[in-house]
């Protein structure tokens, strides 16, 4: 949630901190603050809100100093204040420190701390760290801060700076990312990469318990023991301009459009050359492997659940085992009946949802295969799996996940279909057709985004609406489920997803004259059943607007708009239906005036519970 930078080397500091800071600002955050080796003092500055209310009070006076640290913070203990904001130091400002995480056993530190006569500013549980430092210091940096990280407990990434130690920063890494980025004559740290893709592209990326010793001209890595790890470079592909707008105004427009190109990616190298097979090298699994599942966990969060929720359509229809999915958050105190026998696969966008890393780390626990779905290459959850397939969608920056959604629902389909080749459930004939139609996705959501007109009119005409309903059957109410989440995260309207069967039993008495429903029916399979359901709402004077396949000429009879999407297999339709959820979420938060990359309340990454 945090994001953290960091800079050693011959230039002013303070300009990478700063820049890096407003790179990594749609990770959410709440007030943000930079500190900077000067030689015979730190300087210090924060402040609570955006980063320019911070640029605003360093107005005229930047520091000098060639090493320093810096942070935007999204509060965990503390409110978002000046005081609570990072970095913080011990009671003699020798140490400063800047932390991305949660410290669970901070109060009992802290109470100790009090105790022996340590001052505390803040309510954070960060500070607690620098007061440690400073009562185990004795002259060594890097024994003092190995020390303190055997007694602090809970998921950090941390970063270290000394007045004592003008030449170096000492970071930790624990559950959350933290990379350094490898220049000349002068390193960079970062939270994650975009801050540092326009300096460096040679990356060391750490893994938990690693201690980086950075300096301007050496980053060495070691272990909680002290050992050296020999860390290869992580060359960074993305060119800095993908990790900005492209010319769209917001991330999220630009993410909604790259889809044809991410899911494009997604699938390449990953169809053989005939079209009659699927490759996924990420897995070795054979037909024994398969036998050997008699059970499967899809577990995530927000998007990536509703991804979850269609692929167990796939794994069902495809592969005929037996497919439970739930929320990360739910399952992992649940006591899951997991063994050997389970596969639990994980779906995860930034690969550090603190929830969905700990419901990977149980099911381990418990004996369970594991696969994890991600976006983010050397992310924990991707590192933390026995297996793992990325989904090649690039940086995704929104906080309203589009592109991720779509990349995921392509891989858990060719993933389904990787297994039921595997276990020789599905004919060679119907392989190479679902293949075939597959193929045809990335130009069939070009062809959905062409036409966003009818869907602006719409947002402009409903968007001050206070209640949106969403209504589908089968692989539509897993849709419905997304286009709702859409609306309500960056629109703010109150936006619920029923199974259209489940009208009659309650929700029917919400819908009243001029309630916006917005109604999919691609379903074939309860085309008839989804009908009724329309008129249910249409005879109580909903504004209904259809989200159908091309071809439809049932649903225009009874319905005020109908949006159309090309004509594909209803297991792949779903990949076609959410674009136009994701638009109508989008220029519906664009009426209302909405900050739609930074909802409110939100961060793109939720790394803590
Ligand atoms: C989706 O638009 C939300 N931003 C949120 O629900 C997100 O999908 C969820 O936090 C899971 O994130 P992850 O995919 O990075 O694990």
């Amino acid at each position: 949630m945090c994001g953290i930078v960091g800079y050693i080397g011959g230039k002013r500091a303070v300009d990478f901190l700063l820049d890096g800071l407003t790179k990594l600002e749609y990770r959410g955050y709440d007030s943000a603050g930079v500190a900077v080796n000067c030689g015979d003092n730190i300087f210090i500055e924060k402040s609570v809100g955006r980063l320019d209310s911070l640029k605003e009070k360093l107005k005229n006076r930047l520091p000098a100093g060639t090493v320093g640290i810096g942070h935007t913070r999204w509060a965990t203990h503390g409110r978002p204040s000046d005081l609570n904001a990072h970095p913080h130091t011990d009671c003699h400002g020798n140490f400063v420190v800047v932390h991305n995480g949660i410290i669970e056993n901070f109060m009992p530190l802290k109470e100790e701390l009090i105790a022996r006569g340590h001052k505390f500013i803040s309510e954070t549980d960060t500070e607690v760290v620098a007061h440690l430092l400073e009562e185990v210091y004795t002259g060594d940096f890097v024994s003092a801060v190995r020390e303190v990280l055997n007694k602090i407990e809970g998921s950090y990434s941390l970063v270290f700076m000394s007045k004592m130690h003008p030449d170096v920063l000492l970071c930790a890494k624990q559950e959350n990312p933290l990379v350094v980025g490898l220049g000349k004559g002068e390193n960079f740290i970062a939270s994650d990469i975009p801050a540092i893709i326009s300096y460096t592209r040679d990356t060391f990326i750490l893994n938990d318990g690693e201690i980086a010793i950075v300096k301007k001209d050496s980053v060495q890595v070691i272990n909680r023991q002290g050992g050296l790890v020999d860390k290869k470079i992580f060359h960074v592909s993305w060119n800095a301009e993908a990790a900005e707008k492209g010319g769209y105004e917001h991330f999220m427009l630009k993410e909604i459009n790259e889809q044809p190109k991410a899911v494009r990616d997604t699938m390449s190298k990953r169809i053989a050359k005939d079209g009659a097979s699927i490759i996924l090298d990420e897995l070795n699994w054979d037909k024994n492997f398969l036998d050997g599942i008699n059970k499967i966990y899809i577990v995530a969060c927000g998007t990536a659940y509703h991804a979850g929720l269609v692929g167990k359509f796939y794994i069902e229809k495809l592969v005929r085992k037996l497919v439970e999915v739930d929320l990360a958050s739910e399952y992992r105190y649940r006591d899951p009946i997991v063994d050997d026998k389970t596969l639990v696969i994980v779906i995860s966008q930034s690969g550090e949802t603190s929830d969905t890393l700990a419901a990977l780390k149980e099911s381990k626990r418990l004996g369970a295969k594991t696969l994890a779905i991600t976006n983010v290459v050397g992310s924990s959850i991707a590192r933390e799996a026995e297996n793992v397939i990325h989904t090649w969608a690039g940086p995704e920056i929104a906080v309203a996940s589009t592109k991720a959604y779509t990349t995921q629902l392509i891989l858990m389909f060719m993933l389904a279909l990787y297994m039921a080749q595997t276990a020789e459930t599905i004919s060679g004939d119907e392989l190479k057709r679902l293949i075939n139609l597959l193929k045809k996705i990335p130009a069939q959501i070009s062809e959905t985004l062409s036409d966003v007109e009818p869907i602006k009119t719409f947002a402009r005409q409903y968007g001050f609406n206070e209640d949106v309903f969403y209504i589908g059957r089968s692989l539509d109410y897993c849709v419905a489920l997304e286009g709702a989440l859409k609306l309500k995260e960056i629109s703010y309207i109150h936006a619920e997803a029923y199974a259209s069967g489940e009208l009659k039993h309650g929700t029917l008495a919400l819908i009243v004259e001029g309630v916006p429903v917005i109604a999919l029916a691609t379903q074939k399979s309860v085309y008839d059943k989804t009908l009724s359901n329309i008129k249910e709402v249409k005879a109580r004077d909903a504004i209904v607007i259809g989200i159908a396949a091309a071809g439809d000429t049932e649903l225009e009879k009874y319905l005020d708009h109908v949006i159309f999407v090309p004509e594909t297999d209803e297991l792949l339709i779903p990949l076609l239906t959410v674009v136009p959820l994701q638009l109508l979420a989008y220029y519906a938060a664009i009426t209302r005036g909405c900050d739609v990359d930074k909802p409110r309340n939100l961060a793109k990454s939720v790394t803590v519970e």
